[in-house]
């Protein structure tokens, strides 16, 4: 059978990104231009400021996509891009570049919704890995426990009632005056913090629920750090990273491994910004070890925003004949298994 090969674009947040793959899984290559240093000084990311960097990049980033492939455009066969979820302007940017290829080339056009992306990051890096399994997307905008039952089949478990758990890690750094994203340096500070120095709330919700909350955690330790200001003591910013962590993890862990015991499966695959925390890996391995659940987690370049994720992604779709025509729009609240 002929090679397909997928240009992807990827500009739903702060990183213009463009890759390009062989049959779905082998990345040729995998462009990520980010912004974070230009949205650091706001403490976020502000949405105008990342639309305007998107127009000024995307162009540069899929070129070098193709250059560091060593293709040109006549090599591709089918274009995917993020339709949704994402900041609306950002999206624009990619998805009318996608298009004006599309119709430019007269190649498919895929539209990807980005949470997919995320679980599709990890079929790159487990060449063997096939549906189905259970799923942990975390990022900065998104929490949900899924069952991926075939590629593009999914089958939403629980979801976060409120703050996504990247979002919480963010909000959190942020109070400890960490800088922006909060999640990596967190993670750096957890490593050599007490995890047990602070009794933070684990937020369970109802016995069956596979849904989360994060927000009353996060009053947790706003309150605390509050109170500890107000009486002058001493913050120790490492152990309150770490007692914070460590109850983001145990929900998180603990309704995963519920989850694959609960509806029979033997995997668990991590995907998302931060599927990236080594203390999340580490503590779902262990506890998959425990159950005989294999656990499985993309490399840190692809957990973060990319383009080989949604360029995986596109390639089942356009396997399973999901193409997009022209109209495409983007969806900033586009829903997963939405279509
Ligand atoms: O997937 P992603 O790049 O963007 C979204 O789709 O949201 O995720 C970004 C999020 C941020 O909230 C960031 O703080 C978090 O992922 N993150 C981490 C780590 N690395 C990135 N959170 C915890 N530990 C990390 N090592
Ligand atoms: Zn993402």
């Amino acid at each position: 059978m002929k090679d397909i090969i997928t240009l992807a674009i990827e500009s739903s947040c702060d990183e213009t990104c463009a890759a390009i793959l062989k049959n779905g899984r082998e990345i040729l290559s995998n462009v990520v231009s980010t912004q974070i240093d230009l949205h650091k000084k706001f403490g976020g990311v502000v949405p105008e400021v990342a639309s305007r960097k998107h127009i000024e990049n995307i162009e540069l980033v899929i070129q070098s996509a193709l250059d560091e492939a060593k293709l040109s455009f006549k090599d591709i066969d089918v274009i995917g891009v993020t339709y949704g979820p994402g900041l609306v302007g950002a999206l624009l940017v990619g998805l009318s570049s996608a298009k004006a290829l599309s119709f430019a080339l007269d190649i498919p056009l895929v539209g990807v919704n980005h949470i997919e992306g995320h679980i599709a990051a990890n079929f790159i890096e487990h060449k063997d890995l096939e549906p189905p399994f259970v799923c942990l997307i975390v990022s900065g905008g998104h929490t949900h426990l899924v069952e991926v039952k075939g590629y593009g089949e999914y089958e939403i478990l629980g979801k976060t009632r409120d703050d996504a758990a990247g979002e919480a890690f963010d909000k959190i750094a942020r109070a400890l005056n960490l800088g922006y994203p909060g999640g990596p340096k967190i993670d750096k500070l957890s490593k050599i913090g007490n995890k047990k120095a602070i009794d933070f709330p684990r937020i369970y919700l109802e016995e069956d629920s596979f849904d989360f909350s994060f927000s009353g955690l996060k009053s947790a330790v706003l309150n605390y750090l509050n109170s500890k200001k107000m009486k002058n003591e001493e913050i120790v910013v490492e152990d309150v990273a770490a007692s914070f962590q460590e109850a983001v993890l145990d929900v998180l862990v603990d309704k995963s491994i519920k989850a694959a015991r609960v509806k029979g499966y033997d995997k668990v695959v991590l995907a998302g910004g931060v599927a990236a925390n080594s203390g999340l890996r580490e503590k779902l391995s262990e506890k998959g070890k425990e159950y005989n659940i294999d656990i499985k987690y993309p490399p840190l370049s692809l957990c973060t925003d990319n383009a080989a994720m949604i360029g995986c992604a596109a390639y089942y779709d356009y396997l399973n004949g999901k193409v997009s025509d022209l109209y495409l729009n983007a969806v900033p609240n586009l829903k997963l298994g939405q279509k």
